[in-house]
């Protein structure tokens, strides 16, 4: 049988991820593409460390470049995750005419452009499936199964471990911190876990939704980014108590050939199938115009879900690598399979073709209007909701329903109001008013709220 070379840098939890598909799921994957795909070397810094799967020691090496610079080797995995080194291996990887697989949305959130425009000139292949939503398909579904569509709307809980704390939280009262330590032990956080609990990574993700949506390569910059390290139990309380639940949300929307595009935790009314992604679990809703509403679901981080979508890549890539055209003298690559066969870059990294990547117009998240949770930390007198009432209402921000339930006459109390439709603009300048106010006792919490999520668009 056919056998097609491939290396690995980067031996941690999704690396032995992909090794132990590769071992565990041989057969099937064999079957499935009519070939063997042999696992030639393993690069990590450390290579005495036991990873709990079964390799052959001779083919673990601490230099990367005996993979990229191996000639046997067609398609190269980076798994190392950060910037540096890890472009440089895969610019390195395509400029040697190696297809390569990675999972890493920072360094493509940030260098993506460089990186497609390379594996576009080298006529090769760049697989990126685990880097947004772990083992759920939502990269090949964007580029393939919704191609015929315009993407009206993306909502996304695309963080594994805020989701997590979120839930965990939500549903047995955890604290943030005990939370956090639990995800990283199961090997679902970044190495600095403020990229997950900032919004830093669902931001990544958002820009590869949108560069894949709307065939663009948005900034980083260009995407409104709040985490959820402001959330406290009381907040979490109060959204159940008026139908909602907060979720991290990386929110995308297009309107007029114009984008909104932000990462904020966001209030969504309880029944929303959104609502009740919990644990490790994302979700991608996308509202398409000819399809409507679809939802992709599954576990969004960790070892094996991820080496899923790595491995998944990997078998196309090597699909497409033994293609053999109609018509083709060669009826079988067989033993002569020679790296550079077959067809590559059947679809473009981002699905658009390259010379029709565009900028696009990005709305400003102060001219966004939506409606909103406020809670106030004020002193229990008399008095003090028409002050706080009166400089909302100076801002044309109207007040849908207040709550106020501790009674400490003197003492601090939350008090929680939910606005109608209101400017973010004029939010934020009416709290930082109210914040000044000496019957204000702590920095005022503020969330937005999304109603309607991928309906009617
Ligand atoms: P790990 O930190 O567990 O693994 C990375 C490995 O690469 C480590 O063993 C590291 O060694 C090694 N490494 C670092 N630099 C080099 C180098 N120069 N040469 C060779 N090896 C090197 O990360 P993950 O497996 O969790 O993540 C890998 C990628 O996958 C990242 O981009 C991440 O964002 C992404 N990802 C991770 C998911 C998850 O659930 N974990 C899910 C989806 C994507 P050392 O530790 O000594 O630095
Ligand atoms: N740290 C990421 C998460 C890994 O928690 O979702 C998956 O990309």
């Amino acid at each position: 049988m056919q056998k097609i070379n491939i290396g690995l840098i980067g031996f941690g939890t999704v690396g032995t991820g992909v090794v132990k598909v590769l071992n565990e799921n041989a057969k099937i994957i064999q079957d499935r593409l009519g070939a063997e795909i042999v696992l030639k070397k393993i690069a990590d810094k450390d290579i005495e460390k036991d990873r709990g799967v079964p390799v052959d020691r001779g083919i673990l090496t601490t230099d990367a470049f005996d993979i990229i610079n191996d000639p046997d080797i067609s398609v190269v995995i980076e798994l190392v995750g950060g910037i540096e080194p890890a472009k440089k291996f895969i610019l390195k990887s395509l400029e040697n005419k190696k297809s390569v697989v990675t999972a890493n949305k920072a360094l493509l959130a940030t260098h993506g452009e460089e990186i497609f425009n390379c594996a576009v000139k080298n006529d090769v292949d760049i697989g990126f499936e685990a880097s947004v939503g772990g083992g759920i398909p939502i990269i090949k579904s964007m580029k393939e199964g919704l191609a015929a569509n315009r993407i009206n709307s993306i909502y996304g809980i695309i963080n594994g471990t805020a989701n997590y704390i979120l839930s965990k939280m939500t549903n047995e009262g955890g604290k943030f911190e005990d939370v956090l330590k639990k995800a990283q032990e199961k090997g679902y956080a970044e190495k600095d876990p403020t990229y997950d609990v900032e919004g830093i990574d669902t931001a990544h993700k958002l820009a590869i939704l949108i560069n894949l949506a709307y065939g663009t390569n948005i900034k980083l910059d260009d995407i409104y980014i709040e985490g959820i390290t402001r959330i406290a139990p009381l907040d979490i309380k109060f959204a159940k108590e008026f139908g909602y639940r907060i979720k991290l949300l990386a929110i995308a929307k297009e309107e007029n050939n114009r984008i909104e595009a932000r990462v904020h935790p966001t209030m969504i009314p309880a029944h929303h199938p959104l609502a009740n992604v919990d644990g490790v679990y994302n979700a991608i809703h996308i509202n398409g115009n000819a399809v409507g509403s679809v939802m992709f679901y599954g576990r969004g981080a960790g070892m094996m879900p991820t080496a899923s979508a790595v491995t998944a890549d990997v078998i196309d890539i090597c699909r497409n690598m033994r293609h053999v055209p109609a018509g083709s003298p060669i009826k079988d690559f067989g033993d002569k399979f020679k790296q550079g066969m077959g067809i590559k870059t059947r679809v473009s990294p981002l699905s658009y073709l390259p010379s029709e990547i565009k900028k696009v117009e990005i709305n400003n998240m102060e001219s966004l209007e939506m409606p909103y949770y406020i809670r106030f930390s004020v002193i229990d007198k008399p008095g003090v909701l028409s002050k706080i009432s009166g400089i909302l209402g100076s801002h044309n921000i109207s007040i849908s329903s207040v709550v106020q339930k501790d009674r400490k006459v003197g003492g601090a109390v939350p008090l929680v109001i939910v606005t109608h439709d209101a400017k973010e603009k004029e939010m934020r300048q009416a709290i930082s008013e109210i914040d000044s106010l000496d019957i204000i006792l702590d920095k005022t919490v503020h969330l937005r709220i999304e109603e309607n999520i991928g309906a009617g668009e």
